[in-house]
């Protein structure tokens, strides 16, 4: 049977903080997410490893003939995107260009923090587009390669201490260069956002990628006439580890239970 779902899809539990804003912004869409939780994290990997995990993630979606897949992960969209998007039958929306436009919008300094996995930072693709559209702006660029796992172990209350020595040991160079913006470069960051809020000050915007994509993601299937006209949407998760662990991290997150939507899949297969 032909579908017509959004195709979702990061690394682990990082691309929800997208996926809440699509099912807050788009109620009649079936939205399908995929987590590779068996291979997390991808940020401290090689761009030929990125790439082809990227080329998975996208087969398994391909097969709910999604009509869009949104790359809510930011090393995948820094790293393999435009490698991989021409290959699909559907548009394939990254975080960067959001984040980074929506970064130069909110800046009144000039000063643009950049935090993000090791590949990503490694990339240079926030600076790229930030040249590009907004050249009188500064960045500071920092890699974080230890957020993303403290996350998936479940390190997400605000204030846990594991969380809060590795803002310091990440962050401190960051304060001297006075950000009046720091994007959360990567998907995972937002879900410990109140604790870098709290370190870097309230005078200091953040910047959550997923959720200026999912505005992107439902701005382009408007003008495309491809919203979904149903009543309510429905929402399938599916990762590549653990059920029990995503239902019990993704639910805290989600402040909802996702209990009993949650499947595994063999991405190997793909
Ligand atoms: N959420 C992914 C990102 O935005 C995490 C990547 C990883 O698995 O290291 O970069």
């Amino acid at each position: 049977m032909k579908e017509n779902a959004i195709g979702v899809f990061d690394s682990g539990l990082g691309g929800l903080t997208a996926m809440k804003e699509l099912c807050r912004l788009l109620p009649r869409e079936d939205i399908v997410y995929f987590g590779d939780t068996s291979r997390v994290p991808y940020g401290t990997r090689s761009p030929e490893t990125i790439i082809r995990y990227t080329r998975q993630d996208l087969n398994f979606l391909s097969e709910f003939h999604v009509k869009a897949a949104l790359v809510a992960c930011g090393t995948i969209s820094a790293v393999a995107l435009d490698k991989v998007k021409d290959e699909y039958p559907f548009p394939v929306i990254g975080v960067i260009d959001s984040a980074a436009r929506a970064a130069a919008r909110c800046s009144e300094n000039g000063r643009i923090g950049i935090i993000g996995t090791p590949a990503t930072i490694k990339s240079g693709a926030y600076e790229r587009i930030l040249h590009e559209i907004a050249p009188q702006c500064r960045t500071m660029s920092i890699a974080c390669p230890l957020f993303v796992p403290l996350v998936e172990n479940g390190h997400i209350e605000k204030n846990d201490p594991l969380i809060v020595n590795a803002i310091e040991l990440y962050l401190s160079q960051l304060l001297p260069f006075r950000p009046d913006t720091v994007i959360l470069g990567c998907t995972h960051y937002p879900i410990i956002a109140h604790t870098i809020g709290d370190y870097v000050g309230d005078n200091v915007r953040l910047i959550n990628p997923g959720r200026e994509a999912a505005k992107t993601v439902r701005d382009m299937l408007n003008v495309r006439g491809l919203l979904s006209g149903r009543e309510t949407g429905s929402h399938r998760y599916f990762v590549s580890d653990s059920i029990e662990n995503f239902e019990t991290l993704g639910g805290i997150f989600m402040r909802r239970s996702i209990n009993g939507e949650v499947h595994k899949i063999d991405i190997e297969k793909y």
